[in-house]
């Protein structure tokens, strides 16, 4: 066995997001986000699940910060609800919404906990949706507004900014696939919202420098570890081709290095460019002080020339997790070596790694260990890839405890925390106390 010790000030904790976790969703003047309405639509969300209750932490939030800190975390990523903070998105502010991130962020520090917020984790407020949402330009100043909002109220204890939580997700699956809210499928609005998640988040960094608050500001990208399905050059090929619609997509932009060719061509061949206007490219590329690297599998991919992306998934070669992906605990270091060679280095802060397990208590205890062993198996890779150079600095565990798995409702658990959903009582699986022992040691054994 091998000790794997993490660099000296490595930080340690969980992410969550408004809406998987507060419940609350009609209490003390909140407003109406896209994904009340989504979930109360016939036939979007597996059994037909919602976020009313959720995990009822907008009432428990002191118990659960009281157990992470039991637990021995050191950091915590959550997301503001903006709808419960700017009940219609732009203008009158509710006062009882703020209130509530300003007990949880004192109640973290209190704790010894340092805060991360994220301003945007797929709940926007019902009233920007119907100006048409992301696709309307005018999202943005609406974006820059609220989050200008939260630097003043919070920015005094907060120090650690992510603008937009997986921008490739909310975009091409609330717009293209349609199986996340607002729950479109349409190719011109999908571009649209790209360009326009992106200006969103180059508008909001602008506001941080201008705010003069003091802290660090980023985005968070979801991301897959692409590897070619074999060494052919045609598959390689079409491995960049994946990267480009992918990675390259939403990195390039916010680096300087601008949109993918492929991917312009991809959509302009279409009717459906990308709605690009003189001065946004600088915008986009204000620049950020770390890298958010949501992580979670791999993907093999081969060539595809019917389909006009001209790559597709290859079949999965290892065991499947219940939510249809590999557990590929290499896929982590691999895509953290990958974006450290191709933006130069950045700080990264691992935003949202983990794994699902379904696995129920037995006696009441929860032997996940399919959760723990690649919870050890990311680990390591990621030790790996500091050992290789990169600069990560945090690691945020996906999640804390079992919550509200978007379309998939309440059918999927992340947590290394049990909750049950009819009590609402926490149970600690045996992850939890692993990954207390690694925060402990600031080391995993491989
Ligand atoms: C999202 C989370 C989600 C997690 C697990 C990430 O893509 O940011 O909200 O719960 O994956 O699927």
């Amino acid at each position: 066995m091998t000790v794997l010790t993490f660099p000296e000030g490595f930080q340690w904790g969980t992410a969550s997001a408004s809406y998987q976790i507060e419940g609350a969703a009609f209490e003390d003047d909140r407003g109406l986000s896209i994904w009340d309405t989504f979930t109360h639509q016939p036939g979007r969300v597996y059994g037909g699940d919602n976020g009313d209750v959720a995990c009822d932490h907008y009432h428990r939030m002191e118990q659960d910060v009281a157990l992470m800190a039991e637990l021995g975390h050191q950091i915590y990523r959550f997301s503001v609800s903006w709808s419960r903070v700017i009940p219609f998105g732009t203008g009158a502010v509710n006062e009882k919404g703020l209130d509530f991130y300003d007990r949880l962020v004192d109640t973290l520090l209190a704790h010894n906990i340092q805060p991360a917020v994220t301003l945007y984790h797929w709940d926007l407020p019902q009233a920007l949706q119907d100006l048409g949402g992301w696709a309307n330009r005018s999202i943005a100043d609406a974006f820059a507004e609220y989050a200008n909002l939260m630097y003043k109220r919070l920015g005094d204890r907060v120090t650690r900014w992510i603008t937009l939580n997986e921008p490739i997700i909310f975009t091409m699956m609330g717009h293209r696939t349609g199986v996340l809210a607002p729950g479109i499928r349409d190719l011109g609005i999908t571009a649209k919202t790209i360009h326009h998640a992106l200006l969103a988040h180059g508008k909001a960094v602008q506001a941080f420098r201008a705010s003069g608050v003091a802290g660090e500001i980023g985005i968070t990208n979801a991301n897959t570890s692409y590897e070619p399905a074999d060494d052919s050059p045609e598959t390689l090929r079409a491995t960049e081709l994946a990267r480009d619609f992918d990675s390259r997509l939403f990195h390039g932009p916010v680096y300087g290095k601008g949109y993918p060719e492929s991917v312009l061509r991809y959509y302009e061949s279409r009717g459906a460019p990308l709605p690009a206007q003189a001065g946004d490219t600088e915008v986009i590329a204000a620049p950020t002080d770390f890298l958010g690297v949501n992580l979670y599998s791999r993907q093999r991919i081969e060539p595809d020339d019917g389909r006009g992306v001209g790559f597709r998934p290859a079949r999965p070669a290892l065991p499947l997790l219940p939510m249809g992906y590999e557990a590929a605990p290499h896929s982590l270091g691999d895509f953290v070596r990958w974006v450290t060679k191709e933006y130069n280095r950045p700080k990264i802060y691992i935003t949202e790694n983990g794994v699902c397990d379904n696995t129920e208590p037995v006696n009441g205890v929860i032997d996940d260990h399919v959760r723990m062993d690649l919870l050890r198996g990311f680990l390591a890779g990621l030790h790996g890839a500091i050992q290789d150079g990169a600069d990560v600095r945090a690691y945020y565990q996906w999640s804390l405890y079992d919550n509200f798995e978007w379309a998939f409702g309440y059918s999927k658990r992340f947590g290394i925390v049990y909750t049950d959903f009819e009590t609402l009582e926490r149970i600690p699986k045996k992850s939890a106390a692993l990954y207390s022992e690694i925060i402990r040691r600031n080391a995993v054994d491989a």
